[in-house]
């Protein structure tokens, strides 16, 4: 972060302040507020961070104008046509592409801890078999905490370093008995001569009964998605991540609060919400109704998978999906599901509607994932966890930076106080 010769003057109340401005190596200058109050007694007033850089980071970065998203550099259709999850994990995590002998290394050290203790089996077994699989998932991870305690101390750089590939490698497993425990089948123990998702199919396709193989083009796409979601700099779940952090709280336990972040519908819920949206329609016939309803100021309904806070012109990963979206539908030969009908037909629809291209509104990431998971043979309640486990990467490489950061310090926001002011406590007689 390099300080600039520029700065902006705020004047108020007849005083002027010059605010420092620095300039990031990519993106619009950041305007140094944080002695704004120690010296002119007001906060700023941001709701939703619109207009807030809440931290610095060498992660991730979005242009959303361009539709541009680069780790580390590299852009994301790069990443996702060349390299693999595992490969892009270890660029999030440690800054560079790795050498053939580093990612060797890394997805041994990952594949050996894919397991989870097995007294965990039992954990699982205290939910109900109905439980939404996000609702086991945020249990389950921050339950991790009461498992590995030798990796807890996040002073400790080797500590975070074991929490931080235990996360990693697990994440996929959890998920998996998440489901497999909704479905009522045994457990399957991930197999380390598979890659990473390879064994996650695995994991949730396979039954003792029978062999599983696991199809090459549908693991392919399995990692595309994970990779197209490993991160996204400071989003929602991301941001609370690094707040949880900030107290000093176990990774564990930061890394559920995320999965709990992204469980909403206007985050990574939105997946499993887009794919019961088109079920809803059904239709071809019944898009006019519900495109009417999401233009209708009166009525919530939104399209899911539709918009984005930051990409304003195209969001970079849904273009990539739906190319992976026509291959996986063709090998499954389900091209003409009426689901899928639904869907390219409303995509067309919004896409050629003027309130939509007015708000810069066009199908998201959401939209084409769910559509492959759905063909792959995955419930709708899995879509949300599948994103969760691909995006533990992004948090835990955003929570290393965080805590590596000497000015780390705890995340305490201000607010515009608009309560009653100070009044005395009134006898319940005299109510
Ligand atoms: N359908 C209809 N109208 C919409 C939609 C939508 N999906 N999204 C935004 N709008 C309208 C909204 O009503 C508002 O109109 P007006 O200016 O007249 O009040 C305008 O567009 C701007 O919306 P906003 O809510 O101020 O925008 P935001 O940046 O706060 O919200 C969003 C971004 C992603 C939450 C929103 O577009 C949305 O709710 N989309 C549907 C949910 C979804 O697909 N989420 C996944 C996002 S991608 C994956 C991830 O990051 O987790």
């Amino acid at each position: 972060m390099t300080e600039t010769q520029k700065s902006a003057t705020l004047t108020l109340n007849g005083e002027s302040y010059e605010l420092p401005i620095f300039s990031p190596t990519a993106g619009p200058d950041v305007v140094d507020i944080r002695k704004l109050y120690a010296q002119a007694g007001v906060f700023t007033y941001d709701p939703g961070f619109t207009s807030t850089a809440s931290c610095d980071s060498t992660i991730t970065y979005i242009d959303g104008d361009k539709g541009e998203l680069l780790h580390r550099g590299y852009p994301i259709d790069q990443l996702a046509s060349k390299s693999h999850y595992l490969e892009v994990c270890y660029l999030l995590l440690y800054g560079e592409l790795p050498t053939a002998a580093q990612l060797e290394d890394f997805e041994t050290r990952v594949t050996r801890h894919t397991m989870v203790h097995e007294q965990m089996h039992n954990f699982f077994r205290g939910f109900r078999r109905d439980a939404h699989p996000m609702a086991t998932l945020v249990g389950v991870v921050g339950a991790m905490s009461a498992f590995y305690h030798d990796s807890l101390d996040v002073s400790d750089p080797w500590q975070r370093e074991v929490a931080a590939v235990r996360l990693i490698a697990k994440l996929p497993t959890i998920a998996a008995m998440a489901y497999k425990y909704s479905v009522g089948q045994p457990f399957v123990y991930p197999r380390n001569d598979l890659d990473y998702a390879a064994n996650f199919l695995h994991m949730c396709f396979s039954v003792p009964a029978e062999e599983y193989h696991v199809n090459p083009i549908l693991s392919r796409a399995m990692d595309r998605i994970l990779t197209l979601h490993a991160d996204h700099e400071q989003n929602a779940s991301t941001s609370t991540v690094r707040l949880a952090s900030s107290s000093g709280a176990n990774p564990f336990a930061c890394i559920a609060a995320g999965i709990a972040c992204l469980w909403g519908p206007a985050h990574g819920g939105a997946n499993q919400a887009c794919l019961e949206m088109l079920k809803e329609i059904g239709t071809v016939d019944r898009i006019p109704e519900y495109i009417a309803r999401a233009k209708d100021k009166n009525d919530p309904f939104r399209l899911m998978g539709f918009g984005h806070r930051v990409y304003k012109n195209t969001d970079p990963r849904a273009k990539v999906l739906k190319q992976s979206a026509d291959e996986v539908l063709e090998l499954l030969g389900v091209e003409d599901n009426p689901l899928l009908q639904v869907a390219k037909e409303l995509e067309q629809t919004a896409l050629n509607d003027p309130y939509f291209i007015e708000k810069k509104l066009f199908p998201n990431v959401d939209f084409y994932s769910g559509i492959i998971l759905e063909a792959m043979g995955f419930p709708t309640s899995m879509f949300t966890p599948i994103f969760a486990l691909s995006r533990t990467v992004g948090w835990i490489s955003q929570w290393k930076e965080m805590i590596a950061d000497p000015q780390n310090k705890i995340g305490r926001p201000r607010q515009l106080y608009l309560g009653e002011t100070k009044r005395d406590y009134v006898d319940i007689e005299q109510r």
